[in-house]
């Protein structure tokens, strides 16, 4: 039976827990505000929007979607603000030339994840007596008693999700055991009443399924009122802006290998290295570097030395990210020029690469290792360094010697 384990975390998006890998999807201090946090403020869309408006987005292991959720909700409100500047009256805006085009391509081997992503609440007050459903003490430690909503990421993103999902994947409808989590009482706090509504009624359509057909009478609707003024500002933002959604259900590095595309922004958001080593290692980063454009950036949440070796083996500039808001470095930035890596690594962080700590991972020359066999090449290649251990660095290091 497929597994599925929601919880609350800090910021009132909802995350998830695997227990078949002990794992969390998301960082209980908040899944929505780890993506702005460690992908979208630290990619400088801003800077990045001055001089394009064509964007290609890879993001690797989409899972519920929050790294493509918060961009396109980060790019659309920020958009919005220089539609209304232009003309607030955007029917007369001539679209025959669309202003953006944004390609989004979103890979995971989680096929319900990626279905169930447009349903998934964002925001929520939490109420803690709402303990999380299943025992897991580490987890519950780390939740907090107040909500800190710091960012959030509206309807309309979550309709404009929906409908691309439809359009690339119309077996979504077919899928029972998806549907299946949709429709179950316990997870219903989890998710989006008038989303599930709007899934019902495209479905209802079968064959003659439209998007735009009956819409309307359904929309009219007083009830679905709020999904009515999100599918308006959805349907402005598509109208306005060409979107493509491509979606790979396959291992990562299956579908880049039979990908052509050159990405500005990749998303690197796997399970950490010793749950999921196949998507960290030199070889799939050398990959990456296939895929990234000249002036792109990788974005990854991993502040481990092995990764950091790894990219830099891979030949990528290799830099950390610096978050004002807390004065903290959280994760890595990957660039092919020197000049996109904004904090490089610091001689602490450069040292511990020369540690045990930071002997990379590896896959053969096919990619095609399993994550058990990469696991055990790694701790042999460990067990026989010569390397000091990264525990020895830091005391010395420490130490000033
Ligand atoms: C940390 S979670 C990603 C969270 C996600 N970005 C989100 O917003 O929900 C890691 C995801 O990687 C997926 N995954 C694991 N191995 C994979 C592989 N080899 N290729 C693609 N996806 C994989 C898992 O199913 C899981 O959903």
């Amino acid at each position: 039976m497929y597994e599925f384990y929601p919880y609350f975390t800090n910021d009132g998006s909802v995350g998830l827990y695997s227990p078949q890998d002990d794992d969390i999807y998301h960082s209980t201090y908040g899944a929505l505000t780890e993506s702005y946090e460690k992908f979208i403020f630290p990619a400088n869309l801003d800077n990045y929007f001055k001089s394009h408006n064509k964007i290609k987005i890879l993001d690797i292991c989409f899972g519920i979607g929050y790294n493509s959720k918060a961009f396109l909700n980060y790019f659309f409100e920020n958009f919005d603000k220089k539609i209304s500047a232009l003309n607030s009256n955007i029917d007369t805006i001539h679209t025959d030339n669309k202003f953006n085009e944004i390609f989004i391509k979103g890979i995971e081997t989680d096929k319900n994840l990626v279905y169930l992503s447009p349903f998934i609440k964002t925001s929520k007050k939490i109420n803690r007596k709402n303990k999380i459903n299943f025992t897991n003490e580490k987890i519950t430690r780390l939740l907090s008693e107040k909500t800190k909503i710091k960012y959030n990421c509206k309807n309309f993103v979550n309709i404009i999700l929906l409908r691309k999902i439809i359009k690339t994947s119309p077996e979504i409808f077919d899928n029972l055991e998806f549907e299946a989590i949709l429709k179950n009482k316990k997870y219903k706090k989890y998710f989006d009443a008038n989303l599930i509504e709007l899934f019902n009624f495209y479905k209802s359509q079968g064959n003659k399924y439209t998007l735009l057909g009956y819409l309307n009478a359904f929309l009219h609707n007083i009830y679905y009122r709020y999904i009515s003024t999100s599918y308006k500002k959805a349907l402005k933002y598509l109208k306005l802006n060409d979107l493509i959604l491509e979606l790979d259900f396959r291992d990562a590095r299956e579908s880049l290998k039979d990908d052509s595309n050159i990405y500005n922004f990749i998303f690197l958001d796997a399970f950490t290295p010793a749950k999921c080593p196949c998507l960290w290692t030199i070889e799939f980063f050398k990959l990456l570097h296939e895929h990234l454009d000249d002036d792109g950036l990788i974005l990854t949440y991993s502040n481990s030395a092995a990764i950091r070796n790894a990219f830099i083996k891979a030949g990528f500039w290799t830099g950390k990210i610096y978050n004002k808001e807390n004065d903290k470095f959280m994760g890595t930035i990957a660039a092919k020029k020197l000049e996109n890596i904004k904090t490089g690594l610091s001689d602490y962080d450069l040292g511990l690469i020369n540690t045990k700590a930071g002997i990379c991972y590896r896959d053969n020359e096919k990619l095609s290792l399993d994550n058990n066999t990469i696991l055990k090449n790694h701790e042999q290649e460990v067990a026989e360094s010569k390397l000091i251990s990264s525990s020895k660095f830091i005391k010395t290091y420490r130490s000033g010697k």
